[in-house]
């Protein structure tokens, strides 16, 4: 589910199994938004069951969203799990 994560709804993977928290918050997942999240996944999503407490280190913040920023169709990691909405085989 973080292939094609930016520019995402929140919670719209097809086929993966989000809380409600996570179906309901309407984020988008931009850079900032991301940012958000990860610094502190519970503040942000209350009711999320990402078991993540979060990153604190605002560089490290930085470079993991820079990451995940990377992770588009044009990634091999990421081979036939984004723009295929029929896709619902591997969430990763
Ligand atoms: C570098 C660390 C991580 C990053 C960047 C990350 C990123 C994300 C993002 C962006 C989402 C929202 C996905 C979406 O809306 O489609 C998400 C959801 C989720 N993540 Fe993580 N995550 C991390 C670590 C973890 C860890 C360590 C776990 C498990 C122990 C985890 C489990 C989950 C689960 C279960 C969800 C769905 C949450 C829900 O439905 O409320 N994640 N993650």
């Amino acid at each position: 589910m973080h292939c094609g994560i930016l520019g995402r709804a929140a919670g719209s993977v097809e086929g993966f199994e989000y809380s409600r928290a996570m179906r309901d918050a309407d984020i988008t997942w931009t850079a900032e938004a991301l940012d958000r999240f990860l610094q502190s996944p519970f503040a942000m999503v209350p009711g999320t069951t990402m078991g993540f407490a979060g990153l604190a280190d605002a560089t490290e913040r930085k470079q993991l969203v820079a990451w995940l920023a990377t992770l588009t169709a044009a990634s091999p990691h990421c081979a036939g799990l984004v723009n295929d909405p029929g896709n619902t085989k591997e969430m990763k």
